[in-house]
């Protein structure tokens, strides 16, 4: 029998074996200050980090909320990887390979849905809800050929490992390494806070993703998350727009809503100095804390009194005092608890990458909070909004120069040396370039890792 783990240890031996990049190769990229521009410019080494990064790191797959009832799927990717999350008969949340045991089609073809259970489209195998084969047609041509509709090869394989975390649903391609919450070490904290700002302690997945492709790999975005020193230069034009729209209102005028989400965009490198960043294992990082650019948000009526009838004062002050932006949970997940929203990574080539957002609802809270959450979003994450085509643009413009034969390497160096270190975290101020080296660690850690497929 072959499992699905079995199959893809056997690939990445014989990519070993067949690629030209080496450990010594791939170690020689990442300087303690600087990475090669080949990090975000080789497909061959975009084709390792599917394997050895997002074949061997915990990726966020979906939310159970978007899988409620029974035979509700979804349908994405880990790094190159297919896959179906399925709530099945027994309630379960699976993920499974989006393939067929028999020829290798994809069996499911919509991005979302309801089934009994899934039927390939070319000859007709189907699976159980938890990927199992259930039945193939016209059976009398395997009598005496040793088939055994048991054997896992010929389901729709299950991934190694999956978590739910509080809705939240990770999936592993690799059965060893850490497993989820030694994975995610200070991280959980940013997911225990977004469903703890809402009264009833669960959050839930409102609408549609907005899907954002980039002009670029994947590693810039994920470099960005945490970037304190281009708010002000990027979307510098943003923050003096806002700031000319409020001195022109009419006297007595109230301030827009959307003015409070768009003016720290604009802010002062104190400001983000101030906010700090901190980092963990596995690349992992968040800016804030006490305070962040989300903390001034004006009070929505109605949610700090459902807030403290649930929680009590003590820890409604606790939850509503962390004020974490843009934690980074690496490769594939960024989350804001404070505004209840996720950015998901999916590569898609060296240079194209999707960025998915999805919004969520603080189940008891006034429906105000999620209008915030989508205005949010809107301002910010759309490719309409005023945000998040600064960025867009500033990738693409990285992807396209760093082709230049005119130097070949890219700086991280700023504020090196000057990091503080205490209960396992590690911070510096905000615009030091700490999570990208952090983060560097982490990929010549996973890019190197001599794993059981080699022993
Ligand atoms: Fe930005």
């Amino acid at each position: 029998m072959t499992t699905a783990t079995e199959a893809r240890n056997n690939i990445i031996a014989r990519q070993q074996q067949t690629l030209g990049h080496s450990n010594e190769e791939l170690t020689s990229l990442v300087e303690k200050d600087r990475v090669h521009r080949d990090v975000y410019l080789d497909p061959e080494i975009f084709d390792l980090e599917m394997e050895r990064i997002w074949g061997q790191a915990w990726v966020f797959v979906g939310h159970d909320s978007q899988v409620k009832k029974p035979g509700d799927f979804i349908t994405t990717t880990i790094g190159k990887e297919p896959v179906v999350m399925v709530r099945d008969k027994k309630g379960e949340v699976n993920v499974v390979y989006n393939r067929c045991g028999h020829k290798g089609a994809k069996v499911v073809g919509k991005p979302c849905g309801n089934a009994q259970m899934f039927r390939c489209p070319y000859h007709g195998w189907t699976f159980q809800l938890d990927g199992t084969l259930n039945a193939t047609p016209h059976k009398c041509g395997y009598e005496d050929t040793a088939f055994d509709p048991a054997d896992p090869q010929f389901s729709m394989q299950k991934v190694a490992r999956v978590e739910n975390y509080r809705g939240f649903v990770f999936a592993n391609l690799s059965e060893q390494g850490d497993d989820f919450e030694t994975f995610m070490g200070a991280a959980l904290e940013t997911i225990d806070n977004m469903a703890d700002r809402s009264p009833q302690g669960e959050v839930e997945v409102v609408g549609a993703c907005l899907p954002y492709f980039h002009d670029c790999n994947w590693k810039m975005f994920f470099e960005n998350l945490n970037d304190a020193q281009h708010p002000m230069v990027c979307h510098g034009s943003v923050g003096v727009a806002t700031k000319k729209t409020v001195r022109e209102l009419p006297e007595g005028t109230p301030v827009p809503k959307e003015v409070e989400i768009i003016s720290p965009f604009g802010s002062s490198y104190e400001l983000f100095d101030d906010m700090g960043v901190t980092v963990m294992e596995n690349g992992h990082s968040f800016m804030g804390g006490k305070h962040s650019i989300h903390s001034s948000y004006s009070e929505i009526p109605g949610y700090m009194e459902a807030m403290i009838e649930s929680h009590g004062q003590e820890k409604t002050e606790r939850v509503l005092g962390s004020n974490r932006h843009n934690t980074a949970i690496y490769p594939s997940f960024t989350i804001k608890d404070a505004v209840q929203i996720i950015r998901v990574v999916r590569p898609v080539s060296v240079d194209k990458t999707l960025i998915q957002t999805w919004h969520f609802r603080l189940k008891g809270a006034p429906e105000q909070m999620l209008h915030r959450t989508i205005t949010y979003s809107r301002l910010i994450n759309s490719p309409a909004s005023m945000v998040g085509p600064d960025d867009w643009d500033c990738y693409a413009r990285m992807q396209e120069s760093l082709r230049s034969n005119s130097a070949e390497w890219v700086d991280m160096r700023r504020y090196i040396g000057r990091e503080e270190s205490a209960d396992g975290l590690t911070r510096a101020k905000g615009t030091s370039d700490l999570s990208m080296r952090n983060q560097y660690k982490a990929w010549t850690n996973y890019m190197t890792q001599t794993s059981e497929q080699e022993a």
